[in-house]
């Protein structure tokens, strides 16, 4: 059943897109962004949560405060995934992918069904999702994916074809060990350090069946939008504009925290940590968080605890209810918060971007989200890298080998240490390499924020895909 919740007026010559994110809490929040940059910009936007993510985030309508605050037309509506609310999806992670692979898209044109007569003529669909170039047809619907990580993990799965020839992908993987290195505008880059779902040998899982029909259906839509900036990946993807129009329009992240603070996204409740970080000493406190998607083994996470108490470091760790698994409620080693005492503080989650930009924060333990580091690198807050897996693997040498923005937690990702884990968090937060870290993402911020300038490239970028849009939707006049 799909209700629509806010209707607005709406003009008939004019970009009305539909916002789908993919219903995971690192895709609903740039999807949010972006959906208020689109509407910034004039266009009519109907962004679509999930019932489930709606009831979890708790806030009724979440863009209520940004519409009567700025009088952006936003408008909200609601689509099952498929399950009941009452659903451990975190526990049963594998159903829950599945209703999304093969239910969710009759939800979803049953709702496409009853906006269409709205002036809905755009569909903006998370590239994971199988079947927006299909939907999109199905209703006359300009048909763009946002893809909202970075653009050489969307090059690799756009090119599994290759992998697999030259027999880096599948069954025979494991055998590889040689660099890949005939990606297009891809430079040579070690196995190991791709996305995860592309090193498994077993490749028969949900996640492989979404991946294969997702990157299928990216080849037939009309336009990619990437939460890059061009400055970052220009040759992968300029290799990729010669194959399909991909546009990098990022950074799309909540940087403006005044707009972002009458917007609530967060699918756990937020616990507010300001105060205890006021009575910190700047640039003193590590930050932890492992995202909002992986599980972390307990024998690893107990490693990790053990490692920052015994480095003496301020922390704020968030320990998301299902870290582990949702029925293991306790993680933490018996003892851990006493034995910290008031030097850290354990939440269950956090608004991410208040706290990435609080003075007294020195360092980001992190399990290298997309959104995580973007975010990081707004705040000048350099990382230690613990990736988990999917993007995750190849975002780390994104940050540690290529720009020089962090470090990694651990040599080698299979042995979790509590004495390595101790000396990385020393090194990054009072080590002699902090400085040239903190330069290098000093310098690394520059680059987003002129990217985001009126001349900047995603900027330009986004003002292309606009009148490209238009074009497309058959707008004479080339406007929203
Ligand atoms: C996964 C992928 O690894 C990531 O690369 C992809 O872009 C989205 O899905 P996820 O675990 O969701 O990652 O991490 P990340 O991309 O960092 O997104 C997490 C989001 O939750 C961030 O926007 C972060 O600000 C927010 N967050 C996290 C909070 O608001 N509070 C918290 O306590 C933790």
């Amino acid at each position: 059943m799909a209700d629509v919740i806010n209707t607005n007026n709406h003009h008939k010559h004019h970009l009305h897109a539909l916002l789908i994110p993919y219903p995971f809490q690192g895709h609903v929040n740039p999807f949010v962004h972006l959906a208020i940059k689109l509407a910034s910009q004039g266009i009519t936007v109907t962004f679509v949560n999930t019932h489930y993510n709606h009831h979890q985030i708790n806030s009724g309508d979440i863009f209520a405060g940004v519409r009567s605050e700025s009088g952006l037309d936003i408008r909200y509506a609601t689509v099952s995934d498929g399950l009941p609310l009452g659903f451990d999806r975190s526990l049963n992670h594998d159903q829950y992918q599945s209703s999304l692979l093969h239910v969710f898209s009759a939800h979803v044109e049953e709702l496409v069904e009853s906006l269409v007569g709205e002036g809905v003529n755009v569909i903006i669909a998370d590239t994971f999702f199988v079947w927006p170039s299909v939907v999109a047809r199905k209703f006359g619907l300009v048909c763009v994916s946002f893809w909202t990580e970075a653009a050489l993990v969307f090059s690799l799965y756009y090119h599994m074809d290759l992998l697999r020839i030259h027999g880096h992908f599948g069954a025979q993987a494991e055998t590889r060990r040689d660099l890949i290195d005939y990606i297009p505008g891809v430079e040579a880059i070690n196995p190991k350090d791709t996305a995860s779902y592309l090193q498994e040998t077993d490749i028969s899982s949900v996640v492989h069946q979404i991946i294969f029909k997702a990157f299928e259906d990216v080849k037939k839509v009309d336009f990619v939008l990437c939460n890059t900036i061009h400055q970052f990946e220009s040759k992968t993807i300029q290799a990729l504009n010669s194959k399909i129009p991909f546009y990098a329009i990022g950074p799309i992240i909540p940087f403006n925290l005044k707009t972002g603070s009458s917007i609530t996204t967060s699918l756990w409740s937020e616990s507010d940590c300001t105060q205890w970080l006021n009575a910190k000493p700047a640039g003193s406190v590590l930050y932890i968080s492992f995202g909002s998607y992986a599980h972390v083994t307990k024998k690893d996470l107990v490693e990790i605890a053990h490692g920052i108490s015994l480095s003496k470091v301020n922390f704020v760790w968030v320990v998301r209810p299902d870290i582990v698994s949702s029925d293991e409620s306790n993680p933490l080693p018996e003892g851990f918060e006493s034995e910290v005492g008031d030097r850290g503080i354990v939440i269950p989650w956090c608004c991410q971007m208040t706290v990435l930009s609080h003075p007294s924060i020195g360092g980001f333990l992190t399990h290298c989200g997309w959104n995580s580091i973007l975010e990081s690198i707004w705040c000048e807050v350099p990382l230690l890298c613990f990736p988990l897996l999917t993007d995750q693997v190849t975002n780390r040498k994104l940050v540690v080998d290529d720009w020089k923005i962090g470090m990694n937690l651990c040599g080698d990702r299979s042995f979790v240490g509590r004495d390595e884990v101790r000396m990385s968090i020393d090194r990054l937060m009072c080590g002699e390499s902090r400085e040239g870290v903190k330069g290098a993402i000093g310098r690394v911020k520059m680059s987003l924020e002129s990217a985001l300038k009126c001349s900047g490239s995603s900027e330009k970028n986004l003002s292309l895909f606009i009148d490209g849009l238009a074009a497309k939707v058959g707008l004479s006049n080339g406007k929203a």
